[in-house]
């Protein structure tokens, strides 16, 4: 397939550089959009071939779900049964990087859903997206626009690594703001919700509103307490780079002396910023990659997929990066990077 490629990132009038994007939706193509989150993977959601062209440029099983997005919250109404405590979070974090698990009305297609009664509904704050789905005039279908099992791609390059001659088009609308995938949360029917999978919105924030806010344990995964190191293997792996992922939990000492005793012969190190120079120092022979700041966890979460995509061109034996905390944001660094080191983790 030849695949347009759609520079907008000076655009100055994206209703009428989209047009042409929102045409190939209409008839059910394929448009890779930019979002505030990651780049994600579009096709019209109530077109059930269209959806099916999703899972097969993806390579996704198809009893995988996806997330319709939408112009405006009221949207939903036509897909799905809303309530008081969607419109409550709806008012506080939409449009932005939320999404929300309802149940579905017809309107949507079994395959969009991937054969459940729910559906997951996000209305995205990127201009592009939001231009895009409003042109289009239906919701669009967007899992991340990444081959399945490789991390989320946040930049054009990682777009078009993987997606070039499998879409229709795609378009270049610069980096992703945040870089971590929507936080998606389900109401339950007691006024509390659970969160799914953590993002830029955190418990914290949905607390702030007055909703009790459960995080689902599959989010943490089941790590036993006191276990040294973990691997399950491939069943949990998700976002992961082809060499090995190593998260060390302990002092910056410890973690010296544990990598020179490993003694591995290609490695990585994703380091804060403020270890940069005595990391270095120490490994002369290693890859460094900055992680940002210690204590910057929007930086931290707007560069991991792109590190590790950037590792991933790289054979090394072993890639370490810290363990990240699981405060506000940090949930949903610690939700990925646990999948993507496929659970190993090195207490020391
Ligand atoms: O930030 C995002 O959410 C990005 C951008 C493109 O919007 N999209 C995204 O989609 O991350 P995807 O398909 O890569 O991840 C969506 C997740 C999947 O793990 C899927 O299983 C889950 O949402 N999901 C979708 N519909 C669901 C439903 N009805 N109930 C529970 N989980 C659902
Ligand atoms: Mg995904």
């Amino acid at each position: 397939m030849n695949t347009e490629i759609l520079n907008l990132t000076d655009a100055d009038n994206l209703e009428e550089s989209l047009k042409g994007a929102a045409d190939i939706i209409k008839r059910g193509g394929l448009v890779v959009f930019p979002t505030e989150t990651v780049y994600g993977l579009g096709a019209d959601a109530t077109n059930t071939d269209a959806a099916e062209k999703i899972y097969a440029a993806k390579g996704r099983p198809s009893d995988n779900p996806l997330i319709i997005h939408i112009a405006e919250p009221e949207w939903a109404e036509d897909y799905a049964y809303t309530s008081d405590l969607y419109y409550k979070l709806a008012k506080a974090f939409m449009p932005g990087p939320l999404t929300v698990v309802l149940p579905s009305k017809v309107s949507v297609p079994r395959k969009t859903r991937g054969g459940l009664s729910t559906v997951a509904v996000r209305c995205p704050s990127n201009p592009i997206a939001h231009t895009l789905i409003a042109l289009s005039g239906v919701p669009i279908a967007a899992p991340s626009a990444n081959i399945s099992g490789t991390p989320s791609p946040t930049r054009i390059d990682h777009v078009c690594d993987d997606m070039a001659g499998r879409v229709d088009m795609i378009i270049d609308g610069g980096d992703c703001d945040f870089g971590l995938e929507s936080t998606i949360v389900k109401p339950n029917d007691d006024g509390t919700v659970t969160m799914l999978r953590p993002g830029k919105i955190t418990v914290e924030d949905i607390e702030a509103l007055g909703i009790k806010c459960t995080v689902a344990d599959a989010v943490t995964g089941a790590l036993k307490e006191g276990e040294r190191a973990l691997s399950p293997g491939m069943k949990y792996k998700h976002y992961a780079p082809k060499s090995p992922l190593v998260l060390i939990d302990g002092k910056n000492s410890e973690m010296l002396d544990y990598i020179k005793a490993e003694s591995k012969e290609k490695i990585a190190i994703i380091a804060f910023t403020e270890d940069l120079n005595f990391i270095k120092k120490s490994f002369p022979g290693a890859d460094v990659y900055d992680f940002s700041a210690r204590q910057d966890k929007v930086g931290q979460a707007h560069r991991l997929f792109s590190i590790l995509r950037d590792a991933d061109k790289i054979d090394y034996d072993v890639i370490y990066a810290p363990m990240p905390s699981k405060d506000g944001i940090g949930l949903a660094l610690y939700n990925r990077m646990i999948r993507a080191s496929a659970y190993r983790i090195i207490k020391l």
